[in-house]
């Protein structure tokens, strides 16, 4: 694959240059998003020298160039993974027929949707964690936290690019509807709940880098199975991106728990809080929340729309031609959580239809496998404890468990159990209370703040101690609003 022209406004590798109406839709909607970065992108730090990849061609060895970038300049382009020669349809009632270059019009209505949803999340993201800047644990992290963001805006402009190149002018207003909407605003919110949701600190920030990242990963997974050619292409080329999202998440939250063993080692107690460390505890209920409300992402556990998606050929299952299986599920069966007069059974339901509950599956696999590493870590420090991920059932807002209260460990709970437990189970406002009172902001190179362990090694070989985000003479940005710099250990 030829690398990317970045001399070109739109960097792109879809000759953009020989289809002249396209070109210049997506220059009209290219200042606007600028303006919707400027004002919903990161506060502050906008002026700033920050050490970014950029894609600049979507081989899997090389793809990306390392760089100090200011974020307005970033190279946001339009990138889809090379053309499999010959692809076909690989499960559905068009499986073996050759994939679609053209949205077929009986689907049309069906794949915008699905490019919305999806693309709705990506500016959704920024919007929630546009505040997280000022109050980095180090400029290590400050730098992450901005390469997701950059690359969550580049992950824009691939659905955009579908909506303007196949989808006519309702793809056009689809396009400009995805930045009007704002996250957590009451009259024009984002379109799923979890990213309405606040981002108020660095804990929730690698949660939701480990959780809710990943049910995009488990989206896109089964988006690239799709049908629609161009649609899989980006989405295998984000999904490289998107890897380094869940790295953020998972490495984050390991950095937590390896500063709270060590202060839980060094001080004799699991009351680790006055030592400024987060306390096991309340990581726990991070966790629940975070992995509760991503498993809502995947929606109802039997749904008619998943199946219609499948049968028509347009979202597939996660990693579809390694399934042993016929590829059309008519006569299929998948095993389902119940709730049943007050106990939780699996239930063998049609295939087709419990298609979410299956992706939601491979996406608890593989969040258990992350929290298997992080207990490594507690193990590694000799401690007898463990995070767990709670039930699929405890606080379910969509599917089978909406209307119950489940308990984390698997267990239909009254209401007036649910009260009283709640505050062990879910983040309350005294633990919000307390995270704030840890964000404080560390800015020296080389630095981090007392609540997370320095990471095992820097970004692109780089030292920990290099200069990831370059903030000037004064060591502290606009981004700070005047509060103090270097005050964790280093
Ligand atoms: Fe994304
Ligand atoms: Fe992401």
């Amino acid at each position: 694959m030829a690398r990317v022209d970045y001399t070109e406004r739109i960097p792109n590798n879809v000759s953009l240059a020989d289809n002249r109406r396209l070109l210049r839709a997506l220059e009209e909607w290219q200042p606007r998003y600028l303006d919707w970065w400027r004002e919903m992108g990161p506060d502050g730090f906008q002026a700033r020298d920050v050490y970014l990849r950029t894609a600049v061609s979507v081989d899997a060895q090389g793809w990306a160039h390392f760089d100090w970038v200011k974020m307005p300049d970033y190279r946001w382009g339009i990138f889809l993974a090379e053309p499999e020669a010959g692809r076909t349809i690989a499960f559905g009632e068009h499986k073996g027929a050759p994939a679609w270059q053209d949205v077929p019009g009986e689907h049309r209505g069906t794949l915008r949707r699905l490019i919305v949803t999806q693309g709705d999340t990506e500016p959704a993201s920024v919007e929630q964690q546009r505040h997280l800047g000022s109050t980095c644990p180090s400029l290590y992290d400050l730098r992450n936290l901005f390469q997701v963001n950059v690359e969550e805006g580049r992950h824009l402009w691939a659905m955009v690019y579908l909506l303007h190149a196949h989808f006519g002018r309702d793809g056009r207003e689809e396009a400009e509807a995805l930045l009007q909407r704002r996250s957590g605003d009451t009259d024009k919110p984002r379109i799923l709940g979890a990213f309405n949701e606040k981002t108020p600190d660095w804990l929730s920030f690698f949660m939701f880098s480990f959780f809710t990242d990943r049910d995009g990963k488990y989206q896109l997974a089964a988006l690239a199975e799709s049908g629609f050619d161009p649609l899989s292409r980006t989405c295998r080329f984000m999904l490289t991106e998107e890897a380094h999202h869940m790295f953020v998440g998972e490495t984050g939250i390991s950095r937590v728990v390896q500063k709270t063993c060590e202060l839980m080692r060094e001080h004799r107690t699991d009351e680790v809080r006055r030592h400024g460390g987060i306390d096991l505890a309340t990581i726990q209920r991070y966790l629940n929340f975070h992995y509760s409300v991503s498993l809502d992402l995947f929606g109802s556990e039997i749904s008619t729309n998943a199946a219609n998606f499948y049968t028509a050929g347009v979202k597939g299952r996660f990693e579809e031609a390694k399934k042993a299986d016929d590829h059309v599920l008519r006569e299929a069966t998948y095993p389902v959580a119940r709730p049943e007069d007050e106990a939780i059974r699996i239930v063998e339901e049609p295939a087709l239809t419990a298609l979410n509950e299956r992706l939601r599956d491979d996406y608890i696999a593989d969040c258990q496998r992350g929290v298997d590493r992080w207990n490594a870590v507690i193990k590694r420090h000799g401690i007898d404890a463990e995070l767990r991920l709670p039930h699929r059932g405890f606080h379910r807002a969509i599917g089978n468990f909406a209307e119950l209260r489940v308990s984390p460990d698997g267990r239909v709970v009254s209401q007036a159990e649910w009260d009283a437990r709640r505050k062990d189970w879910l983040p309350t406002p005294e633990d919000q209370t307390f995270i704030t009172s840890l964000m404080t902001p560390v800015v020296e190179p080389g630095r981090y703040a007392g609540w997370i362990a320095p990471p095992a090694r820097g970004i692109n070989g780089q030292p920990l101690e290099f200069e990831y985000v370059r903030l000037g003479s004064s060591g502290v940005g606009e981004g700070f609003a005047g509060r103090p710099g270097g005050t964790g250990a280093p």
